[in-house]
């Protein structure tokens, strides 16, 4: 695997391989990488894409210091994983190559509800992070296709709406959110729960699985209201569980043909942690 750290080195290479008629598939994370990441470099190298992966941990996406502070930083692991994944090249940028003293601004584009709900609403300024670095990293690496996991349903649906925005010649590839056996998300935050949190936490799998079975006849919201009282009453506190349109994201009163989505954003102890699931 090569590993290129510099803007220019990117450019020179991954012209070449455009020269060659290679296809570009780009998994950009923040690393600490598990078996939900490894499944877009999966996916990539199943479409015989030339797999570029990125690790970035990006400042401006972090609401709180101590949180970027303590995202877990494990590169050799990382690489190893890349490795055994036969994963093509592993770009590794500065923050200053990312945001160059010179760049006064970056496109500022009207997401209307999309920004506005769900984690917009608990985690100010996040979007806004992910929308600079991801217009950045895509302006830089150009690919073909772009892999992102559904398991951050919210983040996909606005780089989509990025793309078609900014114009980009990218196609966006959503992969499945990749459970653990027990069917709780899988994330790097998962390993900050203690052992009597990690057995709580599938739960949350479990209320998206009983919201679905009550799909379409129960009304959303008595979804909703009981999908919070079941996970407060095993200790989880709630910042969300909602039933949206998953196109617009706003909240849904009723079933009906728009296809409808659950969104769950729950807290155990300091730890928090988001899935979804499609209802129909
Ligand atoms: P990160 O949390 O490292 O995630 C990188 C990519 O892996 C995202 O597309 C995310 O949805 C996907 N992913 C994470 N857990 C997954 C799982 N269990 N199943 C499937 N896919 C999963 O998301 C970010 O980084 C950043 O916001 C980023 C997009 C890189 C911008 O900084």
């Amino acid at each position: 695997m090569r590993i290129i750290t510099t803007v220019a080195t990117l450019h020179l290479h991954l012209n070449q391989l455009r020269k060659q008629g290679k296809s570009i598939g780009f998994s950009p994370t923040m690393g600490a990488l598990h078996a939900g990441h490894s499944s877009l470099i999966n996916e990539a190298k199943a479409r015989k894409d030339y797999s570029v992966c990125s690790i970035f941990v990006n400042p401006t996406q972090f609401n709180q210091a101590s949180d970027l502070q303590n995202y877990p930083r494990t590169l050799s692991d990382d690489v190893a994983l890349l490795e055994s994944l036969d994963n093509d090249l592993l770009f590794l940028p500065t923050v200053r190559s990312i945001y160059p003293a010179t760049l006064k601004s970056i496109p500022d584009y009207d997401f209307g509800s999309l920004t506005q709900v769900l984690e917009g609403v608990y985690r100010p300024g996040h979007f806004t992070g992910v929308i600079q670095v991801m217009y950045r990293l895509l302006y830089l690496v150009q690919p073909n296709h772009l892999y992102m996991g559904l398991k951050d349903y919210q983040q996909q649906a606005i780089v989509r709406q990025l793309i078609e925005y900014a114009g980009l010649p990218t196609q966006l590839i959503p992969c499945p959110t990749v459970r653990e056996e027990d069917g709780l998300a899988m994330s790097s935050r998962n390993k900050r729960l203690d052992a009597q949190q990690r057995n709580k936490a599938p739960l949350i799998y479990q209320v998206l699985q009983h919201a679905k079975a009550q799909t379409p006849h129960a009304i959303p919201t008595d979804i909703q209201t009981q999908a919070k009282h079941r996970l407060e009453s095993e200790g989880f506190k709630v910042d969300y569980f909602e039933i949206v349109d998953s196109k617009t994201l706003l909240p849904i009163t009723q079933f009906s043909d728009q296809s409808a989505l659950a969104c769950v954003a729950a807290w155990l102890g300091d730890v928090r942690l988001i899935d979804n699931l499609f209802l129909q």
